[in-house]
């Protein structure tokens, strides 16, 4: 199969209703996306992608009222927060209805659910009918926020990819767990924490966000066990002051992922800046395409350099905490 990067939304319309894959644009990633409803469709997304059945797909809504028919108990706080965030970069965990399929939610009673803040998602979405996605990235490597970034993983196993320009935001979203009479942050994303608890008061933050979760244990989000976002090569993370640190560490095959102001001063052949150290909205939009970056180098090990967990700065350093499996070395300051 050939793989074709289209703008016709038609085109996908067809192939969705057809219960095909395909992969559309969001404000987040790009997502690989299918008929929820539609079991078989729902299976090639995780053929597709690689991804492990027990980790459960979110589904993708075009009106805020499609969560009635989705999810069984609607708590009052989805109302709150979906007055303040969609369409938007969160998903709700919520009771799911029966008409969700099992595929979708691995086997769990909930379903987490999405209203993105992207017009040609959202049309596609509108013309058709929710949509379960993942993140358009082959399992494990770093999600894609270009059309080209889902081509180098996806060609040849998925029809089309609809075109949508390159993601605003650039982390997922944020994942809430609210099915359980509390509001349980168990993805950071482009929603802060700080936005969160702004609207809903107090949110409980899983483990899972700041640490290892080991593979047999139980968690509330599977997906939070599972190395992600990962280049080939190793990683590790450094947070706090940390250009002295990483010059002592400096080999041909090292490389760096470092901020904009520090670029310079960095003394690795292989390097790349993905933002200001203050704009985390800036490194957000950049962390997955630096992270695709070190593939196409001769990198063996890479040092980069972790925000503040202030604001999507926690998405940012989860993101790439994670993809250092959580080897994580602390400096002072920051
Ligand atoms: O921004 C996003 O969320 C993107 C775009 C395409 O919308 N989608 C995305 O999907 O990141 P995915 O599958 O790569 O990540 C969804 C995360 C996974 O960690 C999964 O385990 C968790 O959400 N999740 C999904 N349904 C869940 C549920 N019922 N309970 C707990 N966690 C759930
Ligand atoms: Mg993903």
């Amino acid at each position: 199969m050939e793989t074709k990067i289209i703008n016709d939304i038609s085109l996908a319309k067809n192939a969705i209703l057809n219960g095909d894959v395909v992969a559309m644009p969001t404000e987040t990633v790009y997502g690989l996306a299918a008929n929820a409803l539609d079991e078989n469709a729902v299976a090639s997304i995780f053929k597709a992608k690689g991804r492990p059945s027990d980790n459960p797909l979110i589904i993708h809504i075009g009106k805020f009222d499609d969560v009635y028919t989705l999810c069984r108990e609607v708590p009052p706080v989805a109302l709150l927060l979906s007055a303040a965030f969609w369409p938007g970069p969160l998903t709700m965990v919520m009771k799911k209805s029966e008409l969700v399929p099992d595929v979708v939610s691995a086997g769990l009673d909930t379903v987490g659910v999405r209203y993105p803040n992207h017009e040609v998602a959202i049309e596609l979405i509108r013309n058709t009918m929710p949509l379960a996605a993942p993140s358009a990235n082959v399992s494990g490597r770093p999600s894609t926020t270009t059309a080209q970034h889902v081509l180098e993983d996806l060609s040849g196993k998925i029809e089309y990819i609809l075109e949508g320009g390159a993601s605003s935001v650039g982390v997922e979203s944020t994942v809430v767990d609210i099915s359980g009479g509390e509001v349980r942050l168990l993805r950071p994303g482009g929603i802060s924490l700080e936005e969160l608890c702004q609207v809903a008061g107090n949110v409980t933050v899983d483990k899972a966000v700041k640490e290892l979760i080991d593979n047999k244990s139980k968690v509330s989000s599977p997906g939070m066990k599972y190395k992600h976002y990962a280049p080939k090569a190793e990683m590790i993370a450094v947070c706090g002051d940390s250009v002295e640190f990483i010059n002592s560490k400096i080999d041909k095959d090292v490389a760096v992922l470092c901020f904009d102001e520090d670029y310079d001063k960095i003394e690795a052949e292989i390097k790349i800046s993905y933002g200001s150290r203050f704009d985390y909205k800036a490194q957000a939009r950049r962390i997955f395409d630096a992270l695709r970056y070190f593939d196409k180098t001769p990198a063996r090990l890479i040092y980069a350099q972790c925000p503040s967990e202030t604001g999507i700065g926690l998405a940012v350093g989860n993101r790439i905490k994670k993809a250092a499996g959580f080897n994580v070395v602390n400096m002072e300051g920051n």
